[in-house]
Parts: C-alpha cells; structure tokens; sequence
C-alpha cells in the first residue's frame, strides 16, 4: 500500500459548509476503492494524508489536483506501508483543531502514525493557529 501527503492551497471563498460538501463526496469515493486518510484545513491550506492501493491513491491524487477547490498540491511525503494508520477513517476530518490534537495524539501514542507523519500533521495545525493579539513581529 501507499501511503502520500500533500499540502495546497484552499480556495479564498471556500467554507465549512463547502468542506462538508467535500467530505460526502470523497467518503463515498474512499470507501468503494479502500481509501482511508486524514483531511486538515488550517483556514487557508490543506493537508491531506490519503493512504490505501497505490493505484486507488495514485489515480485519487489525480482527480483531487484538478479540484478547483484548491491549488497548488505538493506532495511533502510518499511512501509505501503495510499498515494503515487511518484504518477506522474514510476521512478523518473535524473542523475543531483540538478535535484533530486528540485524534492524532491517540493514533500517534497508539504507534500507529507514523512519528514523521505525526509531526508535519501537529505543525501544520500550528501554523494555522491566530496568533494572540500583539505577538506578531514589528514592523
Ligand atoms: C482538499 C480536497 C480533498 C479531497 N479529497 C478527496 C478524497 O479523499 N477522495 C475523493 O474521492 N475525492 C476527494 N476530493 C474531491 C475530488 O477532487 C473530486 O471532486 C471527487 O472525487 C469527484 O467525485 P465524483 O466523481 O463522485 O463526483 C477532494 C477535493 C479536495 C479539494
């Protein structure tokens, strides 16, 4: 199995209703080629770690880069696996970071991320985060 993670850039207007919209498409996509992965939106990117058959993943990706929901799809990791760590998830998602936090922090204690994974997933989070008030550099 294959397992990849891009990163891109979402669409100005999209929303959550829009990523909702998504979601039902693609879970229903994931579930008839047994895809399972994680989808992150930080308020202007996403990451998504799409995991299952290379040929499913490979021709998913394909249809996912001409999405103009989004632009501009990098791949930051590609690599083979012999396990899931998605397995429960057609596509983990919740528009909550902290919902994000606790998944991954029970995947990742229960060895089942991959560490690298775990860690580009967590910054990714972070780089979304606001900043308190104030915090920023000076001009
Ligand atoms: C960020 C992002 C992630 C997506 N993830 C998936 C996915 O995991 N699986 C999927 O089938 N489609 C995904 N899509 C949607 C596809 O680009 C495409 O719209 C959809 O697969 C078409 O489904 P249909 O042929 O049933 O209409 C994603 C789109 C975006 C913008």
């Amino acid at each position: 199995m294959l397992s990849v993670i891009y990163i891109s850039v979402a669409d100005p207007l999209i929303g959550e209703q829009d990523i909702a919209a998504l979601l039902v498409q693609a879970r229903r996509n994931n579930q008839r080629d047994a895809l399972t992965g994680a989808l992150i939106f930080n308020g202007h990117n996403f990451l998504q770690l799409l995991e299952g058959p290379a040929d499913k993943v490979d021709a998913c990706l394909a249809v996912i880069r001409g999405d103009p929901r989004h632009s501009g799809m990098v791949e930051i990791r590609r690599r083979a696996i012999d396990e899931r760590a998605f397995a429960e998830w057609s596509m983990l998602y919740d528009p909550n970071f902290s919902g994000h936090d606790d998944n991954l922090s029970r995947l990742a204690a229960s060895g089942r991320l991959d560490p690298q994974d775990a860690l580009m997933m967590e910054n990714f989070v972070a780089l979304g985060r606001r900043r308190p008030q104030g915090a920023g550099v000076a001009d």
